[in-house]
């Protein structure tokens, strides 16, 4: 072990540090830190990531630790991070410190650690950012070929990070079409275990993209030291965990690198993805809420904004409607209260008219004969009625039923000599490509100007890359998943430019595409076509360990009308809350609630959208379910508790509420009742309702409650 000498980052723009200098480079929040170590052979290691230590002095005690981003081809035995072929045939890349940066950002700190290989040239930096008060990490690598020839970048990953633990448990997210997010723990022992993506476009179809790992127990929601991640891209990631002979776990994070090699040309870089994480001492739930607040703070478009509500049409009538029902659905999203109506798919297409999911994708005019005048009449109508007006487009898709794919069959995905194969009956389009860019730009940019009242876009993905080939990338087939992607971020950046105050739902159908960089340009995501009010329960909690309610889109709609509307209203409340259901169908009493919960809504969205989220009693722990939100000031809360299917004579236990302030009173009240009466108003400490509780649970069937906590 070397001698060490602690550098510990300042308040100040440091200038390059000199090698000689910092043989430790500290890269901390408020509360974890990771301490990175320059061997004396040039090196630089892991020597800590956990806890931040109360004592700087103390991190000269540390050993020195695992290589930080171990390469191809030298001597480590297992996943490296970093793979380069170079062109005379040598696979092997030996990284050594040259220099680093720090400075101070708004939110905490961006370290820059540049690391290269003397003999072919290849560079590699590092790059951390650090959001202190959130707790949050974001890291990712920057690759450049200095060298004098081309090389080949075959792993390239965003982030290594190492642990020396007892026991490891990793949770993961998987699951399918309607049936996103469920939790799978496992314990780590040796080899690997990879959780990756090669679906391309709606990439998170079968897997989410981020995962919990417990150290020395499985991750629970109040306890134990666990770092939970996730990755911003749109497209193909792995997250790949290791387990050593020695009983060390590497976690690499990044792009998924199934063919997806790529030639840097001299001086070429590749920079790839932020992964993004947070270190717990106390579970999920703080590293949860240490995401969200980062994720309204610095990152989601628009986070610390507000959110409409919406009444959609899409399971009211699927592609059956015409003008004179649209206007009539305007009226009715007037009436019960919600800000917006929002048109979905089958309003487009004349040779090939949108009546179905089987063809029109790519010709984005209005179907004549349903809408002879146009979207203009529908904004026209919705400004009158005082409501916004959105409108869903597809628009990196094309059923081969469509005008555009007999006119651009080149900007197709489509294999040469072979049979199309197609998923939901479509192909998506080559976002490689700049002009089919341009095009997918041009789809909104020209709805807007032409109808600049629209106010809002739920961009759906349907499909996933099918019949992978390229016409724009004949010679490096390779690069397509990932320049799709790129390509898929500089159309969005130029929307964003354009129309920076425009909303957007990120959705593929459901949750096929859930990950923070594309909610730097959406407002909020599709959690899943699956809206039955409990298996929304479950996925609203899957994916609230990483997003925030204020980004899960909750529509209250007709799948599983045997819970009632209250039940499903109410699980929607703990979302984005919008009406995707024939209010005609409604009896008058279920409608006169329905109104009225939009009321109560908007009076708790602050809360709900804004405050801290406690998971109390998970879904999964049986047959009840309650979560809470706190205001920040800790003077206000909402309580949401669902009974699911109690069983005969069960003991009903009581809520243990969170995140209060103990030596406050608070009254405690239901809202949102059926019978529209005030419930009974009772007073507590803050700390009876964290130690006792209340009877919040029943033992009625798919009953739920809402309560207002609230500080005298
Ligand atoms: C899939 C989405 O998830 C649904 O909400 C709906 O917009 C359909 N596509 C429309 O085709």
């Amino acid at each position: 072990m070397t001698t060490l000498k602690p550098f510990i980052i300042g308040s100040f723009m440091l200038a390059p540090a000199l090698a000689m200098a910092a043989e430790q480079i500290v890269v901390q929040t408020d509360s974890t830190s990771l301490v990175l170590t320059i061997g004396d052979n040039g090196r630089l290691y892991q020597s800590y990531l956990g806890k931040r230590l109360a004592n700087p002095a103390d991190y000269a005690n540390l050993p020195l630790g695992t290589e930080t981003y171990i390469t191809h081809g030298m001597e480590d035995y297992f996943e490296p991070a970093l793979h380069i072929n170079h062109a005379d045939g040598n696979p092997s890349t030996l990284l050594t410190y040259k220099n680093h940066t720090t400075e101070r950002t708004d939110a905490g700190s961006k370290t820059v650690i540049t690391l290269v290989d003397t003999v072919y040239g290849d560079e590699v930096e590092l790059v951390y950012n650090t959001y202190d008060k959130e707790n949050v990490f974001t890291t990712n690598t920057k690759i450049t070929n200095k060298g004098k020839k081309p090389v080949e970048i075959e792993k390239f990953a965003s982030s290594m990070l190492h642990f020396d633990r007892p026991e490891y448990y990793l949770t993961e997210y998987n699951g399918d079409w309607a049936a996103e997010v469920k939790p799978h723990t496992q314990q780590l022992h040796y080899g690997k275990k990879e959780v990756d993506t090669k679906l391309g476009t709606r990439a998170n179809m079968f897997v989410s993209p981020f995962f919990q790992l417990g150290l020395d127990q499985p991750a629970a929601e109040d306890e134990g030291e666990v770092l939970v991640g996730t990755i911003g891209w749109t497209g193909n990631f792995r997250f790949c965990f290791e387990v050593d002979n020695l009983g060390g776990l590497r976690v690499i994070s990044g792009i998924n690198p199934y063919f997806s090699s790529r030639t840097l040309k001299k001086d070429e870089s590749f920079t790839t993805p932020e992964f993004i994480f947070t270190v717990s001492g106390t579970g999920t739930g703080t590293a949860s809420r240490n995401l969200h607040d980062w994720a309204r703070r610095y990152r989601v478009k628009d986070g610390m904004g507000d959110r409409m509500t919406l009444l959609n049409n899409w399971e009211a009538t699927y592609f059956d409607f015409n003008q004179d029902k649209l206007i009539d659905l305007i009226a009715d999203a007037k009436a019960l209260g919600v800000d917006m109506f929002l048109l979905d798919d089958g309003w487009f297409g004349n040779k090939y008219p949108r009546h179905s999911d089987t063809q029109g994708l790519g010709d984005w005019e209005e179907t004549a004969n349903k809408l002879p005048d146009g979207i203009g009449r529908l904004t026209e109508e919705a400004k009158k009625q005082g409501v916004k007006f959105g409108l869903w487009i597809e628009p990196e898709m094309v059923n081969p039923g469509s005008e555009l794919y007999e006119k651009h069959k080149d900007w197709v995905i489509t294999l040469p000599n072979r049979e199309e194969y197609y998923f939901r009956n479509q192909l998506v389009l080559d976002l490689s490509n700049p002009a089919v860019q341009d095009y997918v730009y041009g789809v909104v940019d020209g709805l807007m100007t032409k109808y600049p009242d629209i106010a809002f876009f739920k961009w759906d993905c349907n499909s996933p890359i099918t019949n992978i080939y390229s016409n724009y990338e004949k010679d490096e087939q390779n690069r397509l998943y990932v320049d799709y992607v790129e390509g898929l971020y500089n159309v969005l950046e130029r929307l964003q430019a354009k129309y920076p105050n425009l909303p957007m739902m990120l959705c593929a159908g459901g949750g096929g595409r859930t990950d923070y960089e594309a909610l730097k340009y959406f407002t909020e995501m599709w959690p899943s076509d699956n809206t039955d009010p409990i298996e929304r329960l479950f996925i609203q909690w899957g994916y609230s360990q990483v997003f925030p309610a204020k980004v899960q889109c909750a529509h209250v709609t007709t799948w599983n009308s045997d819970a009632p509307v209250k039940f499903r209203v109410n699980v929607a409340m703990m979302g984005k809350l919008g009406f995707d259901i024939n209010l005609h169908e409604l009896t008058a009493d279920e409608l006169a609630y329905c109104k009225q919960s939009v009321k109560d809504y908007n009076a708790m969205k602050p809360c709900v959208l804004d405050g801290d989220q406690y998971r109390l009693v998970s879904p999964h722990s049986g047959n009840h379910a309650a979560t809470e939100f706190v205001a920040k000031d800790k003077r206000s809360a909402v309580l949401f508790a669902f009974d699911v299917y109690p069983r005969y004579a069960e003991k009903v236990r009581n809520v243990v509420l969170k995140g209060l302030n103990p030596s406050l009173r608070y009254q405690v009240s239901e809202i949102n009742r059926f019978d529209g009466k005030p419930g009974e108003v009772k007073e507590y400490s803050g700390d009876y309702l964290m130690t006792v509780g209340i009877p919040a649970f029943t033992t009625g069937k798919l009953s739920s409650r809402v309560y207002s906590i609230q500080a005298i």
